[in-house]
């Protein structure tokens, strides 16, 4: 840990902010020192820079609530096709698209029915490269999204497993296993699916398979050779299209123990006592195997790279995933899930910073993705809150949502300049909130469904995104959407914010510019002495501070390049954050 007190002092801009409390400076900051992530060089992608995800920002895309092409109500790709100029001038290295394929969609797309088609619902294979090669000409990457833990049961190997006989070759390729008791009546064994209730259902011979997620999502068998091979030629297949490489799903999943031992009851697998590789399911040594056989295929490409969402137990567990020869990244939930707290974002980034350097890798930052609560309502919760339970049926007194835009504008400086890369979910540019008053009769999400209506799900992040104030479906496309909007969402709209000088959208704009220019691959970072309940890190030229107490900060010394929120009398308000501009010295690798 490196303490170190700045030294620079406030340089005032020529052209003032009416408004003084959020002056910043309006100066060009010159000094980019040859940054290899400046758009320019990536434009078009030339595949020299072959470690781009490093340092990169990553836009992820959930195509069904992103735009809406054809007046569906479903978002796709033409529609995500028409909206790049947004996505450009965000000014992002690269767009992860959640799954596109032919899929009945019980889980979102996560339950492929053919991994080497797009949905129609999205469009066709030449639209998936159109989107790859204009993308490219913008200088975006576009990454997709593998799912090999489990199929769709429409995928054509389950439909050949249901047709054959018990221990045949077309069932051997998923989990297949007689139950228990006298009639085989019972299930294999006391497994529990993610989304609730046993994992196992029965198939008309009496034959169990097996499935951790959905009924619909049956889970393919990895110690299969078939499956191995299918799967390398999968990748090859979407590689050779274009993509980048592949945010890959479960990838703490697919290998199982051969022995199908009972875990206990309800255990879960994130418990420390799992951490130790032997969960029948989940984080198994094998599952190391698998990725160092796609980086055969993956390595012949420059460029290519795998982002592993793998739920483990600890940071000691997810480093063996960063390992030489094995992903690139993975996401960390750990400091996603943190609480608006100091202590707890500071322990988490440390961990981070010092688990994925042990093994060469570099961290990753997200605050939101499509399985969780979006972070403005997590922050705008009172902390011991689970917003999880809260949506079903919480107190919605407690929620504050001027409080949660307040945090979630600090948490893009503080996430912003952290080393590594950075991924956004749609729409968190424009501060969107959870929708938490979808009405049971629109939910869409197989974890409300398979929970037996004691888990809302994930809907509530998944409303599609307003583009314009008005209009049907605030821009979104002209046949309404495929769950609805709250009718404040033109205010919240990309038109509105456009508009609006200090809006969310302009936050992220601009601390991307700044990253892009003032950190590149840079990946020197330290923490700066602070009070007790804020945080101030040095990294590349950038010095971040963020005030998580209850009185305002003294602003470090320096010129003032970005403000979450005006300053109070020169100060840094209750949940603000502010960035510096410290050019100069280099801060030592922690
Ligand atoms: C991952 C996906 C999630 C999906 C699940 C099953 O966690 O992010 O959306 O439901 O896998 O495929």
């Amino acid at each position: 840990m490196v303490a170190r007190t700045p030294t620079h002092r406030i340089r005032r801009s020529a052209d003032k902010d009416p408004d003084s409390s959020w002056d910043v400076s309006t100066e060009t900051i010159d000094d980019t020192r040859g940054n290899p992530s400046d758009h320019t060089s990536f434009s078009p992608l030339t595949g020299q820079e072959d470690q781009w995800w490093r340092h990169a920002v990553v836009y992820q895309v959930y195509l069904r609530s992103f735009s809406d092409g054809n007046g569906d109500g479903q978002g796709d790709i033409a529609g995500l096709r028409a909206r790049l100029d947004h996505v450009e001038s965000l000014g992002v290295d690269a767009i992860w698209v959640n799954p596109w394929y032919e899929s009945p969609l019980n889980d979102g797309g996560y339950d492929v029915a053919d991994y080497r088609s797009i949905h129609p619902l999205f469009g066709d294979l030449g639209e998936a490269r159109a989107l790859i090669e204009e993308s490219r000409r913008r200088g975006i990457r576009v990454i997709a999204d593998l799912v090999p833990n489990h199929t769709s049961s429409e995928h054509a190997w389950f439909q050949a497993a249901l047709a054959a006989p018990e221990g045949s070759v077309e069932r051997s390729r998923y989990h297949f296993r007689p139950g228990r008791g006298v009639e085989g009546e019972r299930p294999p064994n006391d497994w529990q699916s993610v989304f609730g209730g046993p994992a196992w259902s029965r198939v008309a011979d009496g034959d169990w398979y097996l499935h951790l997620f959905d009924v619909t999502q049956p889970d393919l068998n990895w110690s299969n050779e078939e499956v191995r091979e299918e799967f390398l030629s999968i990748l090859e297949f979407w590689l050779d299209l274009g993509v980048s490489g592949f945010r890959v799903d479960v990838a703490h999943g697919k290998s199982k123990h051969p022995d199908y031992q009972d875990v206990g009851g309800v255990v879960d697998h994130l418990d420390p006592a799992w951490a130790s590789g032997g969960h029948p399911t989940w984080d198994r040594t094998e599952v190391h195997e698998i990725v160092r056989d796609w980086r055969g295929v993956v390595d012949r490409y420059p460029g290519a790279m795998l982002v592993a969402e793998a739920w483990v137990a600890s940071w000691d567990r997810l480093a063996r995933y960063l390992r030489p020869g094995e992903y690139h990244q993975a996401f960390d939930f750990l400091f996603l899930q943190s609480p608006w707290d100091a202590e707890s974002m500071r322990s988490r980034v440390d961990e981070a910073v010092e688990a994925t350097m042990s093994v060469g890798a570099t961290p990753t930052w997200a605050l939101s993705n499509h399985d969780v609560v979006r972070h403005l309502t997590r922050y705008a919760l009172p902390g011991d809150v689970d917003a999880g339970e809260w949506l079903l049926g919480g107190d919605r007194d407690l929620l504050d949502l001027d409080l949660g835009r307040r945090r979630a504008r600090a948490a893009v400086l503080l996430t912003m300049a952290l080393p590594g890369s950075v991924y956004i979910y749609q729409g968190e540019e424009l501060g969107l909130p959870e929708v938490h008053d979808l009405a049971p009769q629109v939910l869409d999400d197989p974890v409300w469904r398979t929970s037996g209506h004691t888990r809302k799900g994930r809907d509530g992040c998944r409303v599609p995104i307003p583009w314009t104030r008005g209009g049907s479906s605030y821009g979104f496309g002209t046949g309404g959407s495929w769950l609805p909007q709250p009718p404040e969402w033109g205010r919240l709209s990309v038109e509105a914010q456009n508009t609006e000088k200090h809006s969310m959208l302009h936050l992220y704009r601009r601390a991307i510019d700044l990253r892009r220019r003032l950190l590149g691959a840079d990946l020197t970072f330290a923490w700066l002495q602070a009070e007790a309940d804020a945080l101030s890190y040095k990294h590349g030229q950038i010095v971040s501070i963020v005030n998580f107490g209850s009185r305002p900060l003294d602003l470090p010394e320096g010129e003032v390049l970005l403000l979450s929120a005006p300053l109070e009398g020169g100060r840094v308000p209750v949940d603000g954050a502010a960035w510096i501009h410290a050019p100069g010295h280099v801060s030592p690798v922690k």
